[in-house]
């Protein structure tokens, strides 16, 4: 066994990273395999089929691959990660916060729906302006299926070259046949803009919906979402290639309450009038409110203080309105 692999399965576990570990528990069996050590290899294999420490769901599909590179080997495509965040932490609206628990419900049962040649769900389109939590939600998403979390790297896919681009897009897709992972293409419109201006726009456009069609093409155990901030740039055809749209609007003053309220509630405070901070961040997206709560707790520790103070959130306040959202 080679000790390159050895050293990653002991960093992993030093790490607690489970999706480490199984990349180089596949890399031993191919490994034992190639040296013709079957009945070993599949005892490993056995082995790590029988669950996961961290809880994610991959079912029969014990080996998880690499993630692709470019062309030349220099750049990840796309990052692996286990999801932390749980749909219990966002505040959406409720018809967002009901179709998102439908698709966990309804993705373990796709082989029901398969058997009935009901179509399934698995291409979404998560649309909205920034910082009201399209990424989060994915991730979350990710995390009630016990699903490992791809991120597509855009950078990494957008070349100065445009059939390089198309051929990475086919890379990623060609991942995301080999596991049920929950893969985000986050703010995918970047597809339609370039690294230099050598291309045309008529070109990237080109781009943008070679991606969709591949999308639309796609047929394996992944869950494909796409979000972006900018859907006036796409074409309104474009709509249909996903099988459900989900809008993340700006927050009424109603769920900016309740998520100050949630992230102020693992915290000691005094005499904080949720409603009032509430109120003033009107028209602003859920990262305001986010941001508020870490200003305020910010505050309070700089100033060795255990309980948050409105005066805390007063400070902070004038800076979350102050700054661009
Ligand atoms: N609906 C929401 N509920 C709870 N927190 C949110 C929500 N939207 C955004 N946030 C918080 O704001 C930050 C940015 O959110 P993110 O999911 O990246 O937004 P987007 O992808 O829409 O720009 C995150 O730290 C997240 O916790
Ligand atoms: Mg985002």
């Amino acid at each position: 066994m080679a000790g390159r692999h050895l050293k990653e399965l002991f960093r992993a576990f030093r790490m607690n990273d489970e999706l480490a570990f199984r990349r180089a528990a596949t890399e031993i069996i191919e490994e034992e395999e190639g040296k013709h050590h079957f009945a070993l290899a599949r005892d490993l294999q056995r082995l790590m089929a029988g669950g996961s420490s961290a809880g994610l769901d991959v079912g029969s599909y014990a080996v998880l691959p690499e993630p692709p590179k470019d062309r030349e080997g220099d750049w990840a495509l796309a990052e692996v990660r286990t999801p932390e965040r749980t749909l219990d932490e966002l505040v959406v609206s409720p018809r967002v916060t009901a179709t998102l628990r439908d698709i966990g419900t309804e993705v373990p049962l796709w082989a029901e729906l398969d058997q009935h040649a009901v179509p399934r769900r698995q291409r979404f389109l998560f649309q909205g302006p920034p910082g009201c939590g399209k990424t989060s939600a994915a991730e979350a998403l990710a995390h009630e299926l016990r699903r490992p979390f791809v991120v597509v790297r855009l950078d990494a896919v957008v070349s100065s070259y445009l059939g390089e681009t198309a051929s990475n897009l086919r890379r990623v897709l060609d991942y995301a046949n080999q596991a049920p992972f929950v893969l985000l293409f986050d703010e995918f419109d970047a597809l339609g803009r370039t690294r230099d201006d050598a291309a045309e726009h008529g070109e990237m456009k080109r781009v943008v919906t070679a991606f969709l069609q591949m999308i639309d093409k796609y047929r394996g155990p992944s869950i494909l979402i796409a979000a972006t901030n900018h859907p006036a740039l796409l074409d309104a055809a474009l709509w249909r290639r996903f099988d459900e749209v989900i809008d993340f609007g700006k927050p009424s003053v109603h769920e900016l309450r309740r998520l100050i309220r949630l992230r102020l509630r693992p915290v000691p405070h005094k005499g904080v009038d949720v409603e009032r901070y509430a109120s003033a961040l009107k028209g602003l997206p859920h990262a305001a409110a986010e941001k508020l709560v870490w200003d305020a707790r910010r505050f309070a520790l700089m100033s060795q203080r255990k309980e948050v103070t409105s005066d805390d959130m007063d400070g902070a306040l004038s800076r979350v309105t102050a700054r661009p959202w």
